[in-house]
């Protein structure tokens, strides 16, 4: 075992990435320096979600040297809602400055379809639970109303558009899982100011801001929302729709570290 810090040698990232479903194998020029196994490393441990390989990359991608988490920890693994905290201290510890996370998610908007792409421009907890409570330091009362950057996510934008690709801009609303909600659940987040409905990155970023790092998320949408087509869902359905989307969202990302994310 070891720290990610030590198993970087002189390797100094300014930026994390962790990759949801569907996007580990879609992400693609960047030039790996290392790969390190979660089980290696101090603080981390592997998810056990089917999809989710679980080891960091060090790379050069664009003109940033980055940590790419493939697989994270979901809460509803669990029910610990920070166990993503030792992954995050980690890059912490490395001198990352920011986190750019991907989920897929599933859309309350008929207008933004399976394979679509959205930035997450908030979020809306109401799953009782906080990845900060037991944390004893008053650093837990950690303000939440630029939780999102706003530079950072222009960046992005900018970038989808020079590559070409839709992006909107939306709420996603965390649900625990693995159950998927129901129909009354998602007309109910749709009321409330929800654009998507997802079971990640809700917890990780109230984490990372609570560490001080700047954050970015993205959806890929991989269905509509419980009762809006009349079909059940699957896993199996997210799992093979999360490649059209996150097609997308690779591309997005490559051409934003190619531009570079420094104002
Ligand atoms: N709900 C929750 N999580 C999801 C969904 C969904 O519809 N689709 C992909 N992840």
């Amino acid at each position: 075992m070891t720290t990610l810090k030590d198993a970087l040698g002189d390797f100094r990232p300014d930026t994390a990435l962790v990759l949801g479903s569907g996007l580990a194998d879609a992400l693609t020029g960047y030039e790996e320096v290392s790969r390190h196994a979660y089980g290696n490393l101090d603080g981390f441990a592997e998810s056990g979600v089917e999809g989710h390989v679980s080891e960091v990359v060090a790379a050069r991608f664009g003109k940033h040297d980055v940590l790419i988490l493939k697989g994270r920890q979901h809460y509803y693994e669990h029910g610990n809602a920070a166990a993503m905290r030792g992954p995050l201290e980690a890059v912490a510890a490395c001198g990352v400055k920011r986190l750019i996370l991907t989920n897929a998610a599933g859309s309350l908007d008929a207008d933004q379809p399976p394979g679509s792409v959205m930035s997450i421009k908030d979020h809306i907890n109401l799953s009782g639970t906080n990845p900060l409570i037991g944390e004893p330091s008053n650093a837990r009362f950690v303000g939440m109303t630029s939780a999102y950057d706003k530079p950072l996510r222009k960046r992005f934008r900018a970038a989808a558009k020079d590559a070409g690709i839709e992006m909107r801009r939306g709420v996603y609303m965390w649900f625990s899982g693995p159950s998927f909600e129901t129909p009354a659940e998602i007309r109910m987040a749709k009321r409330l100011g929800a654009d998507a409905v997802g079971m990640s990155t809700v917890p990780e970023v109230i984490l990372a801001r609570f560490l001080g790092l700047q954050c970015a998320a993205f959806s890929v949408i991989t269905n509509f929302g419980a009762g809006m087509t009349g079909d059940e869902l699957s896993h199996q359905e997210t799992q093979d729709m999360a490649p059209e989307g996150g097609l997308k969202l690779a591309k997005i990302l490559q051409t934003a570290f190619e531009k570079g994310l420094d104002e």
